[in-house]
């Protein structure tokens, strides 16, 4: 095959897992969806043959080090517990993994002291966080969760996999898979948003991407489900801080996107940093070891949140570095990321007869294995001629710009303002303005800007290119973009892309503002681009108010009292405080963080080259006193369902701004025909169908959603949730029938009065339609 034809068949396969055959009709539920289990050229059997006799022949150090990540950059407890450079550890003992290093050539060095070098000859796992791309930077993934498009999203991390292999990396810490019902909370970005089915589907796609259909596929690298478990309930949404999680609600929605990453294949899972319930996540036994070995039959590693294990003293939970190493290794956790406790510590341990010489195998035994599985043995090193090739191949482009134009979500579209006219017939001049406008790194959010991101489309750029010379554009800067409180991450080297924006004066702020409302009289139209620097989402990144910071609501009220048409583009982690906005500005998209081809995919929806299709996977709060805030909440005293309710606050309504699972698009659909088997033994199956028809004039993708509700039964149950969906394009007039089906993964829940999982034979109500509040409604019933 010559080389034209070979890349030809690689985008086109891209692009079937981008959109699916035309005959992939059935809407998605975790019934419908078997676990993957592992397995490779070499059996199951024969790996772990492989992995214990390489164990008998290990030292306690060489042991102790495959249960260490060695911390890439420097670290000075670190340096304080291990004396050596990491040359001489990797020499002498080996070691599991090695952080953040992505310099092909410097992995390949590293990797033949360890595989020439040392007695046993055991390849080093290298692992970064390729969240959502390595040079191509997809859509963060609260985006991709908005396209609510699972090939989509695995064919994204598919090629993110594929660029890290490239460069030598082989392990990513991805998917987080955090449930995130406070906006506060900086890292709700990184996941999928509030809902446990609509995560657990985003979790499993992408273990899928990245890992492929097995463990060891060429081109893919190990997923590390993260951060287990709980991180997203943090006390009042500030990053790192405690979580209180009764027991219903972990089993029932903290855990599901996990288990559902288990079931995926996932190799490894990450522990998060915070209590959780007054006992720290990576110390947790009833975490590490009930859920994931005893119910979940987990069989890979887990690997410590960075220096999570020497935090354990910091909680109040360890007595001091050795209790730490203690508590955590007993716990369940395998990997010490980064602090080299364990290195220190465990022998300690095992001379103390604190920890048996059984218990270390146990823990590095599973390392092993999932080296063989990977085929690490045989193929340790990087081959450096292909980076270029891989990182620049155009299809990756391709695929960033589809995943933009399916993740934004039309908030608002009055007098269908948008989509614009690009011709040059009714608008001749274009004001883009705002502080993101034509921002390059800060479109592709904290992770994105740490790997080795490529070239990026700023939002101008993007227009620019769209109306070429039949439309002037013209850019307004507005007000500069600052943490108050600086982030840490800013002016490390790895992190250097990430910067605030200039400090201002008043004077200066004002005088943005000026400029911008001047260039807006002067334009048919107005486009502002406002939201968050990729600092102020992520890590070490909650904050107080989702209002609009420095400046940038003036800046959109002056705006729009110039008298053009706005449109508003949001660029940003989490839902803001937009309800001015939302009455005044007549367009409003989320544009997240979209990423290297950000501002060609929003010039597409803007312009109308694609038709918006995101819903969004949080609800979306009118103020920051709402939260947190979901949508599958219970049903309590004086309901919002009942006729005479009107709010649960007297200053404010108590509903979302915009609901879970909303998105408009520039064509309209309409649903019905819903028909529902009427009832099934407790043990059975319900099948669902509905019609969905395109009734607009443009062609465009409904998201069907399908919820549900259970009308009494061993615990309140929340007033809908989640239990199906499905993408479906449709031309202008056409119809398509979806079907779904309802089984034990659907109808199930974890009962805290029976402290089981329990079918109940009970009523349900079910609705389906196009976000959370659908009316399409019909009901069925469980029999014993
Ligand atoms: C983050 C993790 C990340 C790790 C390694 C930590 O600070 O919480 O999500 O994987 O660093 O970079």
């Amino acid at each position: 095959m010559n080389l034209a034809r070979t890349r030809w068949v690689y985008f086109s396969i891209a692009l079937i897992i981008l959109f699916g055959r035309p005959d992939q009709a059935a809407g998605q539920t975790a019934t419908t969806r078997p676990a993957r289990s592992w397995t490779n050229p070499l059996t199951e059997a024969l790996i772990r043959d492989k992995a214990t006799s390489l164990l008998r022949q290990m030292t306690l150090e060489e042991k102790v080090a495959q249960l260490s990540q060695l911390p890439g950059t420097d670290d000075d407890e670190f340096k304080e517990n291990v004396q050596q450079s990491m040359d001489e550890v990797l020499r002498q003992f080996g070691a599991g993994s090695i952080l953040w290093i992505s310099d092909p050539k410097e992995i390949n060095r590293l990797q033949h002291v360890a595989v020439e070098q040392s007695r046993l000859h055991i390849p080093v796992l290298f692992g970064l966080d390729v969240i959502h791309g390595y040079h191509t930077i997809f859509p963060a993934p609260i985006a991709m969760a908005s396209s609510w498009d699972t090939e989509m999203v695995e064919a994204a991390q598919a090629v993110a996999a594929q660029e890290s292999r490239a460069v030598g990396i082989q392990w990513t810490f991805a998917p987080m898979v955090d449930i995130a019902r406070d906006a506060r909370w900086g890292r709700m970005v990184e996941g999928a948003g509030e809902d446990p089915y609509l995560g657990a589907a985003m979790a499993r796609a992408q273990v899928l991407g990245f890992q492929g259909q097995q463990l060891g596929a060429p081109d893919r690298v190990l997923a590390c489900a993260k951060h287990f478990a709980g991180y997203g309930a943090a006390d009042g949404g500030r990053d790192y801080d405690s979580s209180y999680i009764p027991e219903e609600q972990m089993w029932n929605t903290y855990l599901p996107p996990f288990k559902a990453a288990v079931d995926a294949g996932a190799g490894s899972l990450m522990s998060a940093y915070m209590d959780l319930n007054d006992v720290p996540a990576s110390g947790n036994p009833w975490l590490l070891h009930d859920v994931l070995r005893d119910a979940w039959k987990f069989q890979g590693f887990v690997v410590s949140d960075a220096f999570a294990v020497r935090s354990l003293r910091i909680h109040g939970y360890a007595r001091d570095p050795q209790d730490a190493a203690h508590k955590a290794f007993t716990a369940g956790l395998n990997m010490d990321m980064a602090s080299g406790t364990y290195l220190k510590y465990l022998p300690i341990e095992l001379q103390q007869k604190r920890i048996s010489m059984q218990q270390i195998d146990d823990a590095v035994l599973p390392i092993l294995e999932t080296k063989f599985r990977m085929g690490l043995f045989e193929h340790p090193y990087v081959d450096e001629s292909r980076r270029e090739q891989t990182l620049n191949d155009p299809a990756h482009q391709e695929i960033a710009r589809k995943t933009v134009q399916r993740s934004v979500v039309l908030l608002r579209n009055q007098g269908g303002l948008l989509p614009l006219d690009k011709a040059g017939k009714t608008i001749h001049s274009i004001a883009v303005i705002g502080p993101l406008g034509d921002a390059q790194a800060d479109l592709l959010s904290m992770w994105g800007a740490l790997t080795k991101p490529g070239p990026t489309i700023s939002i101008l750029q993007g227009i620019q290119a769209k109306v070429g010379s039949t439309v002037r554009v013209a850019f307004a800067h507005g007000p500069n973009l600052r943490r108050d409180i600086p982030s840490p991450f800013e002016g490390i080297e790895l992190t250097a892309m990430m910067k605030e924006q200039p400090a201002q004066t008043a004077q200066e702020t004002h005088q943005s503002i000026a400029d911008a409302v001047t260039l807006a009289r002067q334009s048919d139209v107005a486009i502002l681009v406002l939201g968050e620097i990729d600092l102020m989402s992520g890590e070490y990144a909650s904050r107080s108010s989702l209002k609009l910071s420095n400046g940038q609501e003036d800046l959109l009220e002056a705006v729009s009292a110039a008298g053009k048409p706005v449109v508003l583009v949001l660029v940003n982690g989490r839902p803001l405080d937009i309800s001015w906005a939302a009455e005044h500005v007549p367009a409003i998209l989320e544009a997240w963080y979209p990423g290297s081809q950000g501002g060609n995919g929003i010039a597409d929806i803007l312009f109308g080259d694609a038709n918006p299709s995101g819903h969004l996977p949080v609800s979306w709060p009118r103020s920051t006193g709402q939260l947190p805030l979901y949508y599958n909440h219970n049903l309590t005293q004086n309901p919002e369902t009942s006729p005479d309710f009107k709010s649960r606050y007297w200053d404010l309504l108590s509903s979302p701004l915009y609901p879970f699972g909303y998105g408009l698009s520039y064509t309209t659909f309409a649903f019905d025909n819903l028909k529902v088997s009427p009832t099934a033994r407790t043990g059975g199956t319900i099948e669902v169908s509905a019609d969905v028809t395109n009734t607009g004039g443009r062609a465009g993708d409904a998201v069907v959603q399908l919820y549900i509700h259970q009308r009494a039964g061993s615990a309140s149950r929340p007033v809908r949730q989640l239990k199906g969906f499905e993408r479906v394009a449709l031309e202008p007039g056409a119809k398509r029938t979806v079907h779904f089906t309802l089984g034990k993964g659907e109808l199930q829940f974890w009962s805290p009065t029976e402290k089981k999982w329990v079918v109940e034979p009970e009523q349900f109500d079910i609705w389906l339609g196009g976000d959370s509040t659908a009316a399409l409604h019909a009901e069925f019933r469980l029999t014993e």
